[in-house]
Protein backbone atom coordinates (compact mmCIF):
# COMPACT_ATOMS: atom_id res chain seq x y z
CA UNK A 1 0.00 0.00 0.00
CA UNK A 2 1.56 2.92 -1.32
CA UNK A 3 1.64 5.67 1.23
CA UNK A 4 4.01 8.66 -0.96
CA UNK A 5 1.01 10.73 -1.23
CA UNK A 6 -0.33 10.15 1.79
CA UNK A 7 2.41 12.30 3.87
CA UNK A 8 3.42 16.22 2.59
CA UNK A 9 6.73 14.86 2.76
CA UNK A 10 5.89 13.18 -0.03
CA UNK A 11 8.49 10.53 1.20
CA UNK A 12 8.83 6.83 -0.09
CA UNK A 13 6.79 4.67 2.14
CA UNK A 14 4.92 1.54 1.81
CA UNK A 15 2.65 -0.38 4.40
CA UNK A 16 2.24 -3.63 3.83
CA UNK A 17 -1.61 -3.38 4.24
CA UNK A 18 -3.86 0.53 4.44
CA UNK A 19 -7.45 0.19 5.57
CA UNK A 20 -9.67 3.51 5.30
CA UNK A 21 -11.46 3.91 9.15
CA UNK A 22 -15.00 5.47 8.09
CA UNK A 23 -16.89 4.90 11.59
CA UNK A 24 -15.36 4.80 15.00
CA UNK A 25 -17.22 1.17 15.44
CA UNK A 26 -14.86 -0.73 13.36
CA UNK A 27 -11.84 -0.25 15.66
CA UNK A 28 -12.32 -2.93 18.53
CA UNK A 29 -12.57 -5.74 15.92
CA UNK A 30 -9.53 -3.97 13.31
CA UNK A 31 -7.13 -4.04 16.57
CA UNK A 32 -8.45 -7.39 18.23
CA UNK A 33 -8.22 -8.84 14.83
CA UNK A 34 -4.41 -7.77 13.67
CA UNK A 35 -3.60 -8.60 17.72
CA UNK A 36 -4.71 -12.13 17.51
CA UNK A 37 -2.78 -12.34 13.81
CA UNK A 38 0.44 -10.43 15.54
CA UNK A 39 0.25 -7.52 12.81
CA UNK A 40 1.09 -4.16 14.26
CA UNK A 41 -1.12 -1.43 13.40
CA UNK A 42 -0.59 2.26 13.16
CA UNK A 43 -2.92 5.27 12.86
CA UNK A 44 -2.51 8.04 10.43
CA UNK A 45 -3.57 11.08 10.10
CA UNK A 46 -3.22 13.82 7.21
CA UNK A 47 0.32 12.49 7.04
CA UNK A 48 1.59 16.51 7.79
CA UNK A 49 3.81 16.12 11.06
CA UNK A 50 5.35 12.38 10.13
CA UNK A 51 8.46 10.93 8.92
CA UNK A 52 7.31 7.65 7.67
CA UNK A 53 9.80 4.71 7.37
CA UNK A 54 9.99 3.49 3.81
CA UNK A 55 8.62 -0.35 4.79
CA UNK A 56 5.90 -0.78 7.30
CA UNK A 57 5.25 -4.52 7.56
CA UNK A 58 1.63 -4.01 9.37
CA UNK A 59 -1.22 -2.50 8.73
CA UNK A 60 -1.83 1.60 8.22
CA UNK A 61 -5.59 2.43 9.27
CA UNK A 62 -6.16 6.12 7.76
CA UNK A 63 -8.86 7.85 9.95
CA UNK A 64 -11.12 9.61 7.73
CA UNK A 65 -14.05 9.88 9.83
CA UNK A 66 -15.78 12.70 8.64
CA UNK A 67 -18.43 15.20 10.37
CA UNK A 68 -18.50 19.05 11.90
CA UNK A 69 -21.39 20.95 13.96
CA UNK A 70 -22.31 23.18 16.32
CA UNK A 71 -23.46 20.96 19.45
CA UNK A 72 -24.19 23.46 22.09
CA UNK A 73 -23.99 26.74 23.53
CA UNK A 74 -23.10 28.70 26.68
CA UNK A 75 -23.85 32.21 27.96
CA UNK A 76 -20.57 32.80 26.13
CA UNK A 77 -19.25 30.18 24.16
CA UNK A 78 -20.12 28.15 20.88
CA UNK A 79 -19.18 24.85 21.42
CA UNK A 80 -18.12 23.28 18.00
CA UNK A 81 -17.43 19.11 17.32
CA UNK A 82 -15.31 17.84 14.45
CA UNK A 83 -14.76 14.30 13.84
CA UNK A 84 -11.08 13.67 13.94
CA UNK A 85 -10.37 13.14 9.79
CA UNK A 86 -12.02 16.08 9.01
CA UNK A 87 -8.99 18.68 7.30
CA UNK A 88 -7.81 21.17 10.28
CA UNK A 89 -8.08 24.06 7.69
CA UNK A 90 -11.58 23.36 6.81
CA UNK A 91 -12.63 23.12 9.84
CA UNK A 92 -11.06 26.97 10.85
CA UNK A 93 -12.98 28.33 7.19
CA UNK A 94 -16.30 26.79 8.45
CA UNK A 95 -15.94 27.93 11.50
CA UNK A 96 -15.35 31.45 10.00
CA UNK A 97 -18.10 30.92 7.86
CA UNK A 98 -20.46 30.34 10.87
CA UNK A 99 -19.43 34.08 12.39
CA UNK A 100 -16.98 31.98 14.86
CA UNK A 101 -13.87 33.65 16.07
CA UNK A 102 -11.20 32.28 17.66
CA UNK A 103 -8.94 29.71 16.05
CA UNK A 104 -8.42 31.85 12.56
CA UNK A 105 -4.89 32.40 13.63
CA UNK A 106 -4.53 28.72 13.19
CA UNK A 107 -5.36 28.48 9.52
CA UNK A 108 -3.82 26.65 6.53
CA UNK A 109 -1.84 24.33 9.11
CA UNK A 110 -2.05 20.86 6.98
CA UNK A 111 -3.80 18.03 8.82
CA UNK A 112 -6.50 16.49 10.23
CA UNK A 113 -8.19 17.75 13.08
CA UNK A 114 -7.72 14.30 14.88
CA UNK A 115 -4.05 14.89 14.70
CA UNK A 116 -4.05 18.60 15.56
CA UNK A 117 -3.91 17.77 19.81
CA UNK A 118 -1.47 15.63 19.28
CA UNK A 119 1.12 17.98 18.66
CA UNK A 120 -0.56 21.16 19.95
CA UNK A 121 -0.57 22.73 16.90
CA UNK A 122 0.36 26.47 16.97
CA UNK A 123 0.53 29.86 15.32
CA UNK A 124 0.70 33.58 15.28
CA UNK A 125 0.28 33.71 19.38
CA UNK A 126 -2.51 31.20 18.90
CA UNK A 127 -2.57 27.36 19.88
CA UNK A 128 -4.96 24.58 20.23
CA UNK A 129 -5.45 24.29 23.64
CA UNK A 130 -6.26 27.98 24.10
CA UNK A 131 -9.88 26.67 22.43
CA UNK A 132 -9.87 23.46 23.51
CA UNK A 133 -13.09 21.82 25.54
CA UNK A 134 -11.90 17.85 25.13
CA UNK A 135 -12.10 15.44 22.95
CA UNK A 136 -13.02 11.30 22.31
CA UNK A 137 -10.45 8.42 21.56
CA UNK A 138 -10.22 4.92 21.21
CA UNK A 139 -7.55 3.57 23.97
CA UNK A 140 -6.24 0.54 22.60
CA UNK A 141 -4.80 -0.28 25.97
CA UNK A 142 -8.42 -0.68 27.07
CA UNK A 143 -10.77 -1.14 24.28
CA UNK A 144 -12.62 1.90 25.76
CA UNK A 145 -13.42 4.81 24.19
CA UNK A 146 -12.64 7.88 26.96
CA UNK A 147 -12.96 11.52 27.05
CA UNK A 148 -9.92 13.80 27.97
CA UNK A 149 -10.92 17.21 29.17
CA UNK A 150 -8.13 19.94 28.81
CA UNK A 151 -6.24 19.59 31.36
CA UNK A 152 -6.09 15.52 31.26
CA UNK A 153 -4.61 16.37 27.28
CA UNK A 154 -1.44 17.88 29.61
CA UNK A 155 -0.89 20.49 26.60
CA UNK A 156 2.61 22.42 26.03
CA UNK A 157 4.34 23.76 23.36
CA UNK A 158 4.40 21.18 20.50
CA UNK A 159 3.27 18.67 23.03
CA UNK A 160 0.20 16.69 24.48
CA UNK A 161 -0.09 13.86 26.70
CA UNK A 162 -0.46 11.73 23.34
CA UNK A 163 2.97 12.32 22.15
CA UNK A 164 4.02 10.55 25.31
CA UNK A 165 1.77 7.58 24.88
CA UNK A 166 2.40 7.27 20.88
CA UNK A 167 -0.12 4.17 19.43
CA UNK A 168 -2.35 4.00 22.66
CA UNK A 169 -5.08 6.26 21.58
CA UNK A 170 -6.96 7.20 18.29
CA UNK A 171 -8.01 10.73 18.63
CA UNK A 172 -12.07 10.11 17.46
CA UNK A 173 -13.64 13.43 17.29
CA UNK A 174 -12.49 17.30 19.27
CA UNK A 175 -14.50 19.83 20.49
CA UNK A 176 -13.77 23.44 20.76
CA UNK A 177 -15.25 26.20 22.51
CA UNK A 178 -14.99 29.33 20.89
CA UNK A 179 -15.99 33.08 22.48
CA UNK A 180 -19.02 34.27 21.39
CA UNK A 181 -17.17 37.67 22.22
CA UNK A 182 -14.70 37.65 20.05
CA UNK A 183 -11.52 39.62 20.92
CA UNK A 184 -9.01 39.53 18.07
CA UNK A 185 -5.17 38.15 18.48
CA UNK A 186 -3.15 39.95 17.14
CA UNK A 187 0.14 40.41 19.11
CA UNK A 188 1.87 38.44 16.39
CA UNK A 189 4.64 40.48 13.71
CA UNK A 190 2.58 40.83 10.51
CA UNK A 191 -0.88 40.75 12.46
CA UNK A 192 -0.43 43.87 14.49
CA UNK A 193 -1.39 46.58 11.70
CA UNK A 194 -4.62 44.98 11.95
CA UNK A 195 -5.71 46.67 14.90
CA UNK A 196 -6.46 50.16 13.12
CA UNK A 197 -8.85 48.37 10.65
CA UNK A 198 -12.37 49.49 11.23
CA UNK A 199 -15.18 46.78 11.31
CA UNK A 200 -11.91 43.92 11.79
CA UNK A 201 -13.44 40.12 11.38
CA UNK A 202 -12.14 37.29 11.81
CA UNK A 203 -12.21 36.23 8.26
CA UNK A 204 -10.24 39.21 7.79
CA UNK A 205 -7.90 38.05 10.54
CA UNK A 206 -7.32 34.72 8.58
CA UNK A 207 -6.93 35.78 5.68
CA UNK A 208 -4.01 37.67 6.44
CA UNK A 209 -2.54 34.60 8.08
CA UNK A 210 -3.11 32.80 4.98
CA UNK A 211 -1.23 35.26 3.00
CA UNK A 212 1.76 35.25 6.11
CA UNK A 213 1.84 32.02 5.43
CA UNK A 214 1.74 32.12 1.99
CA UNK A 215 5.04 34.44 2.15
CA UNK A 216 6.78 32.62 4.70
CA UNK A 217 6.34 28.77 4.11
CA UNK A 218 6.94 26.85 1.32
CA UNK A 219 3.51 24.99 -0.11
CA UNK A 220 3.67 21.11 0.34
CA UNK A 221 2.27 20.62 -2.34
CA UNK A 222 5.12 22.00 -4.57
CA UNK A 223 8.16 21.61 -1.97
CA UNK A 224 7.02 18.56 0.08
CA UNK A 225 7.74 19.63 3.93
CA UNK A 226 6.33 18.59 7.25
CA UNK A 227 6.07 22.03 8.11
CA UNK A 228 8.61 23.09 11.57
CA UNK A 229 10.91 20.54 11.45
CA UNK A 230 12.41 21.32 14.90
CA UNK A 231 10.82 23.08 17.86
CA UNK A 232 12.11 26.51 18.74
CA UNK A 233 13.90 25.80 21.71
CA UNK A 234 13.38 26.60 25.31
CA UNK A 235 16.07 26.96 27.73
CA UNK A 236 17.12 28.53 30.80
CA UNK A 237 18.29 32.17 30.56
CA UNK A 238 22.13 30.61 31.21
CA UNK A 239 22.22 28.67 28.18
CA UNK A 240 20.27 31.02 26.01
CA UNK A 241 22.76 34.09 26.93
CA UNK A 242 25.90 33.31 24.64
CA UNK A 243 24.03 33.32 21.74
CA UNK A 244 22.06 36.60 23.01
CA UNK A 245 25.56 38.32 23.95
CA UNK A 246 26.85 37.45 20.53
CA UNK A 247 23.90 38.29 18.68
CA UNK A 248 21.64 40.69 20.64
CA UNK A 249 19.31 41.01 17.41
CA UNK A 250 18.80 37.34 17.99
CA UNK A 251 14.81 36.51 18.14
CA UNK A 252 14.01 35.59 21.91
CA UNK A 253 10.64 35.19 23.77
CA UNK A 254 10.63 35.27 26.67
CA UNK A 255 8.53 32.12 28.85
CA UNK A 256 6.38 32.34 31.69
CA UNK A 257 8.23 30.08 33.17
CA UNK A 258 11.08 32.38 33.51
CA UNK A 259 13.10 30.20 30.45
CA UNK A 260 13.75 31.93 26.97
CA UNK A 261 12.73 30.52 23.50
CA UNK A 262 14.86 31.05 20.65
CA UNK A 263 14.18 30.47 17.05
CA UNK A 264 15.09 27.62 15.59
CA UNK A 265 15.03 29.17 12.25
CA UNK A 266 17.46 31.82 13.21
CA UNK A 267 19.90 29.23 14.68
CA UNK A 268 19.66 27.44 11.72
CA UNK A 269 20.16 29.77 9.01
CA UNK A 270 23.50 31.60 11.07
CA UNK A 271 25.02 28.06 11.17
CA UNK A 272 24.78 28.55 7.22
CA UNK A 273 22.39 26.09 6.48
CA UNK A 274 19.09 28.02 4.81
CA UNK A 275 19.12 26.43 1.52
CA UNK A 276 21.48 23.54 2.22
CA UNK A 277 21.16 20.29 0.45
CA UNK A 278 21.76 16.83 1.12
CA UNK A 279 21.22 14.57 -1.46
CA UNK A 280 17.21 14.32 -2.17
CA UNK A 281 16.89 16.42 0.82
CA UNK A 282 17.71 19.62 2.16
CA UNK A 283 16.59 22.98 4.49
CA UNK A 284 14.23 25.19 2.39
CA UNK A 285 15.84 28.26 0.74
CA UNK A 286 12.86 30.55 1.56
CA UNK A 287 12.19 29.13 5.68
CA UNK A 288 15.47 27.76 7.32
CA UNK A 289 13.63 25.58 9.39
CA UNK A 290 11.35 23.48 6.95
CA UNK A 291 13.00 19.68 5.77
CA UNK A 292 12.33 19.71 1.83
CA UNK A 293 12.28 16.77 -0.23
CA UNK A 294 13.85 17.46 -3.59
CA UNK A 295 12.03 14.54 -4.92
CA UNK A 296 12.76 10.69 -3.93
CA UNK A 297 13.33 10.70 -0.80
CA UNK A 298 12.95 8.22 2.30
CA UNK A 299 12.94 8.45 5.86
CA UNK A 300 16.88 7.81 6.53
CA UNK A 301 17.90 10.52 3.74
CA UNK A 302 15.28 13.14 5.89
CA UNK A 303 17.57 11.12 9.04
CA UNK A 304 20.57 12.14 8.15
CA UNK A 305 19.79 15.55 7.25
CA UNK A 306 18.57 16.15 10.58
CA UNK A 307 21.30 14.92 12.69
CA UNK A 308 23.94 17.11 10.13
CA UNK A 309 21.73 19.98 11.51
CA UNK A 310 21.64 19.21 14.65
CA UNK A 311 25.24 18.71 15.44
CA UNK A 312 25.90 21.95 13.37
CA UNK A 313 23.70 23.86 15.97
CA UNK A 314 25.12 21.98 18.38
CA UNK A 315 28.86 23.05 17.44
CA UNK A 316 28.25 26.68 16.83
CA UNK A 317 25.53 27.72 19.17
CA UNK A 318 26.09 24.71 21.96
CA UNK A 319 22.24 24.56 21.59
CA UNK A 320 20.62 21.27 21.11
CA UNK A 321 17.49 20.74 18.78
CA UNK A 322 14.76 18.41 18.59
CA UNK A 323 12.86 17.18 15.77
CA UNK A 324 8.86 18.22 15.34
CA UNK A 325 7.59 15.58 13.42
CA UNK A 326 7.01 11.76 14.26
CA UNK A 327 9.78 9.49 13.26
CA UNK A 328 7.34 6.60 12.51
N1 LIG B 1 14.00 33.18 10.79
C1 LIG B 1 15.24 33.28 10.24
N2 LIG B 1 15.54 32.55 9.15
C2 LIG B 1 14.65 31.71 8.58
C3 LIG B 1 13.38 31.60 9.14
C4 LIG B 1 13.07 32.34 10.25
O1 LIG B 1 16.08 34.03 10.74
O2 LIG B 1 14.99 31.10 7.58
C5 LIG B 1 13.64 34.01 11.92
C6 LIG B 1 12.56 35.01 11.51
O3 LIG B 1 13.12 36.16 10.97
C7 LIG B 1 11.85 35.30 12.81
C8 LIG B 1 12.02 34.00 13.58
O4 LIG B 1 13.03 33.24 12.94
O5 LIG B 1 12.49 36.32 13.52
C9 LIG B 1 10.74 33.21 13.66
O6 LIG B 1 10.33 32.83 12.35
P1 LIG B 1 8.81 32.60 11.96
O7 LIG B 1 8.02 33.81 12.31
O8 LIG B 1 8.76 32.13 10.57
O9 LIG B 1 8.30 31.49 12.95
P2 LIG B 1 8.98 30.15 13.48
O10 LIG B 1 9.31 30.38 14.93
O11 LIG B 1 10.05 29.69 12.60
C10 LIG B 1 6.75 29.14 14.40
C11 LIG B 1 6.05 27.83 14.32
C12 LIG B 1 5.31 27.70 13.00
C13 LIG B 1 4.32 28.85 12.89
C14 LIG B 1 5.08 30.17 12.98
C15 LIG B 1 4.16 31.35 12.97
C16 LIG B 1 7.37 26.27 15.65
C17 LIG B 1 8.33 25.12 15.63
N3 LIG B 1 7.00 26.74 14.46
O12 LIG B 1 7.75 29.12 13.39
O13 LIG B 1 4.62 26.49 13.00
O14 LIG B 1 3.60 28.79 11.68
O15 LIG B 1 5.83 30.21 14.22
O16 LIG B 1 3.52 31.46 14.19
O17 LIG B 1 6.97 26.71 16.72
C18 LIG B 1 4.92 24.18 12.35
O18 LIG B 1 4.89 23.90 13.56
O19 LIG B 1 5.02 23.30 11.47
C19 LIG B 1 4.82 25.58 11.96
C20 LIG B 1 4.93 25.94 10.68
Amino acid sequence: FDLSARNTLALRARSRFGLTVTAPGTLPALFAHAAGEGVPVRVLGGGSNVVLAEDFDGITALVALSGRRIIDESSDHVLVEAAAGETWHNLVAWTVDQGLGGIENLALIPGTAGAAPVQNIGAYGAELADFFLSLDAYDRETSQTVTFDRAACAFAYRDSAFKHAPDRYVVLAIRLALPKAWQPNLRFAGLTDLADTPGLSPRMVMDRVIALRQSKLPDWRVNPNAGSFFQNPILPVADAAPVLAEFPEAPNYPQPDGQTKLSAGWLIEKSGLKGFQMGRVGMSERHALVVVNHGGATQSDVAALAAHVKATVRNRFAVQLHEEPIFL
